[in-house]
Protein backbone atom coordinates (compact mmCIF):
# COMPACT_ATOMS: atom_id res chain seq x y z
CA UNK A 1 0.00 0.00 0.00
CA UNK A 2 1.29 3.34 -1.29
CA UNK A 3 0.80 6.62 1.41
CA UNK A 4 0.02 9.55 -1.31
CA UNK A 5 -0.69 13.16 -0.18
CA UNK A 6 -1.61 14.76 -3.77
CA UNK A 7 -3.90 15.03 -6.53
CA UNK A 8 -1.32 14.44 -9.11
CA UNK A 9 0.07 11.40 -7.61
CA UNK A 10 -3.18 9.93 -7.03
CA UNK A 11 -4.74 10.77 -10.71
CA UNK A 12 -1.34 9.32 -11.82
CA UNK A 13 -1.93 5.87 -9.90
CA UNK A 14 -5.99 5.62 -10.33
CA UNK A 15 -5.45 6.41 -14.08
CA UNK A 16 -6.10 3.04 -16.37
CA UNK A 17 -6.39 0.96 -13.12
CA UNK A 18 -9.74 -0.21 -13.56
CA UNK A 19 -13.05 -0.39 -11.75
CA UNK A 20 -11.78 2.27 -8.88
CA UNK A 21 -13.33 1.82 -5.15
CA UNK A 22 -13.33 4.79 -2.91
CA UNK A 23 -13.52 4.53 0.93
CA UNK A 24 -13.89 8.20 2.26
CA UNK A 25 -12.79 7.95 6.00
CA UNK A 26 -11.63 10.76 8.75
CA UNK A 27 -9.36 7.83 10.13
CA UNK A 28 -9.39 5.93 13.64
CA UNK A 29 -10.64 2.98 12.42
CA UNK A 30 -12.84 0.59 13.78
CA UNK A 31 -14.37 -2.47 12.19
CA UNK A 32 -16.91 -0.26 10.34
CA UNK A 33 -13.97 1.49 8.68
CA UNK A 34 -12.67 -2.13 7.14
CA UNK A 35 -15.84 -3.24 6.55
CA UNK A 36 -15.97 -1.11 4.03
CA UNK A 37 -12.16 -1.16 2.55
CA UNK A 38 -12.95 -5.09 2.64
CA UNK A 39 -15.99 -4.77 0.65
CA UNK A 40 -13.96 -2.24 -2.05
CA UNK A 41 -11.53 -5.16 -2.18
CA UNK A 42 -13.45 -7.59 -3.34
CA UNK A 43 -15.77 -5.71 -5.85
CA UNK A 44 -12.44 -3.43 -7.62
CA UNK A 45 -9.49 -3.03 -8.73
CA UNK A 46 -7.89 -0.27 -7.18
CA UNK A 47 -8.53 0.23 -3.39
CA UNK A 48 -8.11 3.88 -2.32
CA UNK A 49 -8.39 4.66 1.37
CA UNK A 50 -9.11 8.88 1.90
CA UNK A 51 -8.07 10.30 5.32
CA UNK A 52 -8.44 13.60 6.06
CA UNK A 53 -9.81 14.63 9.17
CA UNK A 54 -12.02 16.97 7.45
CA UNK A 55 -12.24 20.37 9.76
CA UNK A 56 -14.55 22.18 7.64
CA UNK A 57 -17.11 19.59 9.16
CA UNK A 58 -16.65 20.07 12.86
CA UNK A 59 -18.98 22.60 14.40
CA UNK A 60 -17.37 22.20 17.78
CA UNK A 61 -13.76 23.20 17.97
CA UNK A 62 -13.04 20.85 21.15
CA UNK A 63 -14.31 17.57 19.24
CA UNK A 64 -12.26 18.61 16.38
CA UNK A 65 -9.13 18.62 18.61
CA UNK A 66 -10.10 15.42 20.63
CA UNK A 67 -11.15 13.95 17.33
CA UNK A 68 -8.09 10.47 17.82
CA UNK A 69 -5.35 10.85 14.98
CA UNK A 70 -3.00 8.04 14.56
CA UNK A 71 -2.20 7.99 11.19
CA UNK A 72 0.42 4.87 11.10
CA UNK A 73 -2.09 2.50 13.11
CA UNK A 74 -4.83 3.51 10.51
CA UNK A 75 -2.10 2.72 7.62
CA UNK A 76 -1.72 -0.30 9.20
CA UNK A 77 -5.02 -1.52 9.04
CA UNK A 78 -5.74 -0.07 5.69
CA UNK A 79 -2.87 -2.14 4.00
CA UNK A 80 -4.15 -5.31 5.78
CA UNK A 81 -7.87 -4.53 5.08
CA UNK A 82 -6.91 -4.59 1.16
CA UNK A 83 -5.99 -0.75 0.42
CA UNK A 84 -3.69 0.11 -2.20
CA UNK A 85 -3.77 3.18 -1.36
CA UNK A 86 -4.12 5.89 1.74
CA UNK A 87 -4.74 9.28 0.47
CA UNK A 88 -4.31 11.36 3.03
CA UNK A 89 -3.78 14.74 2.12
CA UNK A 90 -2.70 18.03 4.11
CA UNK A 91 -5.17 20.37 4.84
CA UNK A 92 -3.49 22.99 2.50
CA UNK A 93 -3.66 20.63 -0.56
CA UNK A 94 -7.82 20.49 0.08
CA UNK A 95 -8.33 23.94 0.89
CA UNK A 96 -5.59 26.07 -0.57
CA UNK A 97 -5.00 29.28 -0.16
CA UNK A 98 -7.98 31.38 -1.68
CA UNK A 99 -10.09 28.53 -1.67
CA UNK A 100 -14.16 30.37 -1.80
CA UNK A 101 -16.21 27.35 -2.45
CA UNK A 102 -18.95 25.56 -0.94
CA UNK A 103 -21.69 22.94 -1.86
CA UNK A 104 -24.65 23.22 0.13
CA UNK A 105 -27.62 20.76 -0.54
CA UNK A 106 -31.19 22.44 0.42
CA UNK A 107 -33.72 19.77 2.35
CA UNK A 108 -32.26 16.96 3.53
CA UNK A 109 -29.24 18.73 5.33
CA UNK A 110 -31.36 21.07 6.89
CA UNK A 111 -33.68 19.08 9.69
CA UNK A 112 -32.11 16.74 12.15
CA UNK A 113 -28.12 16.57 12.27
CA UNK A 114 -28.42 19.47 10.00
CA UNK A 115 -30.10 21.68 13.11
CA UNK A 116 -27.59 20.14 15.61
CA UNK A 117 -24.87 20.85 13.69
CA UNK A 118 -24.92 23.90 11.90
CA UNK A 119 -22.54 23.94 8.84
CA UNK A 120 -21.87 20.64 9.40
CA UNK A 121 -23.14 19.04 6.21
CA UNK A 122 -21.81 21.66 3.89
CA UNK A 123 -18.58 20.64 5.45
CA UNK A 124 -19.25 17.41 4.28
CA UNK A 125 -20.98 17.41 0.91
CA UNK A 126 -17.79 20.17 -0.05
CA UNK A 127 -15.00 17.61 0.63
CA UNK A 128 -16.67 14.72 -0.45
CA UNK A 129 -17.59 16.44 -3.68
CA UNK A 130 -13.58 17.42 -3.77
CA UNK A 131 -12.96 13.59 -3.02
CA UNK A 132 -14.66 12.56 -5.96
CA UNK A 133 -13.52 14.92 -7.94
CA UNK A 134 -9.34 14.44 -6.89
CA UNK A 135 -10.02 10.60 -7.20
CA UNK A 136 -12.60 9.82 -10.33
CA UNK A 137 -13.98 6.39 -7.96
CA UNK A 138 -16.64 4.28 -10.00
CA UNK A 139 -17.53 3.48 -6.70
CA UNK A 140 -17.54 5.09 -2.87
CA UNK A 141 -18.31 3.32 0.33
CA UNK A 142 -20.39 4.85 3.06
CA UNK A 143 -21.16 3.46 6.50
CA UNK A 144 -25.10 3.07 7.60
CA UNK A 145 -24.48 5.20 10.68
CA UNK A 146 -24.23 7.95 9.11
CA UNK A 147 -27.63 7.86 7.19
CA UNK A 148 -28.50 11.23 7.03
CA UNK A 149 -24.45 11.70 5.45
CA UNK A 150 -25.37 9.11 2.93
CA UNK A 151 -28.90 10.89 2.05
CA UNK A 152 -26.75 14.07 1.48
CA UNK A 153 -24.18 12.85 -0.36
CA UNK A 154 -26.49 10.67 -2.83
CA UNK A 155 -28.41 13.95 -3.38
CA UNK A 156 -25.44 16.12 -4.36
CA UNK A 157 -24.03 13.26 -6.16
CA UNK A 158 -27.56 13.01 -7.90
CA UNK A 159 -28.00 16.73 -8.49
CA UNK A 160 -24.12 17.53 -9.94
CA UNK A 161 -24.29 14.32 -12.36
CA UNK A 162 -20.83 12.91 -10.46
CA UNK A 163 -20.78 9.67 -12.16
CA UNK A 164 -19.72 7.85 -8.79
CA UNK A 165 -21.73 4.76 -7.34
CA UNK A 166 -22.76 5.49 -4.05
CA UNK A 167 -22.38 1.91 -1.69
CA UNK A 168 -23.98 2.05 1.70
CA UNK A 169 -22.96 -0.88 4.05
CA UNK A 170 -24.75 -1.93 7.61
CA UNK A 171 -23.95 -0.54 10.94
CA UNK A 172 -21.24 -2.39 12.77
CA UNK A 173 -21.84 -2.78 16.58
CA UNK A 174 -20.45 -3.56 19.42
CA UNK A 175 -21.53 -6.87 21.08
CA UNK A 176 -24.00 -5.40 23.44
CA UNK A 177 -25.55 -3.29 20.00
CA UNK A 178 -23.38 -0.01 20.59
CA UNK A 179 -23.00 1.34 16.95
CA UNK A 180 -19.05 1.10 16.10
CA UNK A 181 -18.03 4.66 16.85
CA UNK A 182 -14.39 6.72 16.86
CA UNK A 183 -15.96 8.54 19.65
CA UNK A 184 -16.78 5.68 21.30
CA UNK A 185 -13.38 5.48 23.20
CA UNK A 186 -14.16 8.54 24.82
CA UNK A 187 -17.20 6.85 27.49
CA UNK A 188 -15.98 6.27 30.64
CA UNK A 189 -16.86 2.56 31.65
CA UNK A 190 -20.27 3.56 32.75
CA UNK A 191 -20.97 5.73 29.82
CA UNK A 192 -20.55 2.87 27.69
CA UNK A 193 -22.61 0.81 29.66
CA UNK A 194 -25.80 3.09 29.26
CA UNK A 195 -24.16 4.00 25.62
CA UNK A 196 -26.19 0.07 25.34
CA UNK A 197 -29.64 1.91 25.55
CA UNK A 198 -29.11 3.42 22.21
CA UNK A 199 -29.20 0.71 19.74
CA UNK A 200 -31.64 -1.39 22.63
CA UNK A 201 -34.20 1.45 22.43
CA UNK A 202 -33.83 1.28 18.07
CA UNK A 203 -34.36 -2.72 18.44
CA UNK A 204 -37.65 -2.48 20.84
CA UNK A 205 -39.47 -0.27 17.97
CA UNK A 206 -38.81 -2.42 15.52
CA UNK A 207 -39.87 -4.99 17.47
CA UNK A 208 -43.27 -2.40 18.09
CA UNK A 209 -43.56 -2.00 13.75
CA UNK A 210 -43.52 -6.09 13.59
CA UNK A 211 -46.28 -6.23 16.14
CA UNK A 212 -48.23 -4.31 14.53
CA UNK A 213 -47.33 -0.64 15.57
CA UNK A 214 -47.40 2.19 12.82
CA UNK A 215 -47.65 4.88 15.21
CA UNK A 216 -44.11 7.23 14.92
CA UNK A 217 -45.15 9.30 17.83
CA UNK A 218 -45.50 6.19 20.05
CA UNK A 219 -42.46 4.40 19.03
CA UNK A 220 -40.44 7.31 19.46
CA UNK A 221 -41.72 7.58 22.77
CA UNK A 222 -40.86 4.15 23.47
CA UNK A 223 -37.10 4.77 22.57
CA UNK A 224 -37.34 7.83 24.67
CA UNK A 225 -38.42 6.22 27.47
CA UNK A 226 -35.72 3.23 27.13
CA UNK A 227 -33.00 6.33 27.14
CA UNK A 228 -34.24 8.20 29.97
CA UNK A 229 -34.54 4.70 32.17
CA UNK A 230 -30.40 4.84 31.98
CA UNK A 231 -30.49 9.03 32.25
CA UNK A 232 -29.73 9.65 28.76
CA UNK A 233 -31.88 12.38 27.40
CA UNK A 234 -31.90 12.28 23.89
CA UNK A 235 -31.03 15.43 21.35
CA UNK A 236 -33.74 14.11 18.59
CA UNK A 237 -35.77 10.78 18.20
CA UNK A 238 -36.44 10.80 14.64
CA UNK A 239 -39.23 8.66 12.61
CA UNK A 240 -38.45 9.71 8.87
CA UNK A 241 -37.82 9.10 4.92
CA UNK A 242 -34.64 7.45 4.92
CA UNK A 243 -34.29 9.53 1.43
CA UNK A 244 -35.91 12.91 2.52
CA UNK A 245 -35.18 12.50 6.41
CA UNK A 246 -39.02 14.17 6.37
CA UNK A 247 -41.02 12.78 9.26
CA UNK A 248 -43.59 10.18 8.52
CA UNK A 249 -47.41 10.36 9.48
CA UNK A 250 -47.22 6.42 9.48
CA UNK A 251 -45.36 3.56 8.92
CA UNK A 252 -46.77 2.81 5.25
CA UNK A 253 -42.91 1.87 3.95
CA UNK A 254 -39.02 1.58 4.63
CA UNK A 255 -38.82 4.27 7.09
CA UNK A 256 -35.61 5.36 9.23
CA UNK A 257 -35.99 5.74 12.67
CA UNK A 258 -32.38 8.00 13.83
CA UNK A 259 -31.51 9.40 17.14
CA UNK A 260 -28.73 11.71 18.77
CA UNK A 261 -28.17 11.47 22.21
CA UNK A 262 -25.11 12.89 24.64
CA UNK A 263 -24.17 10.32 26.57
CA UNK A 264 -21.65 12.61 29.39
CA UNK A 265 -20.05 14.87 26.83
CA UNK A 266 -20.06 12.63 24.43
CA UNK A 267 -22.45 12.69 21.30
CA UNK A 268 -23.77 9.69 19.83
CA UNK A 269 -25.94 9.04 16.46
CA UNK A 270 -27.53 5.57 15.69
CA UNK A 271 -30.70 4.79 13.88
CA UNK A 272 -32.66 1.60 12.10
CA UNK A 273 -34.86 0.74 8.98
CA UNK A 274 -38.14 -0.37 9.69
CA UNK A 275 -40.83 -1.24 7.40
CA UNK A 276 -44.79 -2.70 8.07
O1 LIG B 1 -18.01 9.93 7.47
C1 LIG B 1 -16.90 10.51 7.53
O2 LIG B 1 -15.93 9.97 8.08
C2 LIG B 1 -16.77 11.91 6.98
O3 LIG B 1 -17.92 12.63 7.15
C3 LIG B 1 -16.35 11.92 5.49
C4 LIG B 1 -17.41 11.30 4.61
C5 LIG B 1 -15.02 11.17 5.33
C6 LIG B 1 -16.13 13.37 5.03
O4 LIG B 1 -15.13 14.00 5.74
Amino acid sequence: MRVVRDVAAVRAAVAGSGRVGLVPTMGAFHEGHLSLIRAAREACDLVVVWLFVNPTQFNEASDLVAYPRDEARDAALAAESGADILFAPDVDTVYPRGFATTVTVSGVADVLEGVQRPGHFAGVATVVAKMLNMVGPQVAYFGAKDAQQVAVVRRMVADLDIPTRIEVLPIVREADGLAMSSRNVRLDPGERRSAAALHRGLVAAKSAVALGERNPAALARGIEAELTAVGIDPEYVAVVDPDTFTPVDTIAGPTLIALAARVGSTRLIDNIEVAP
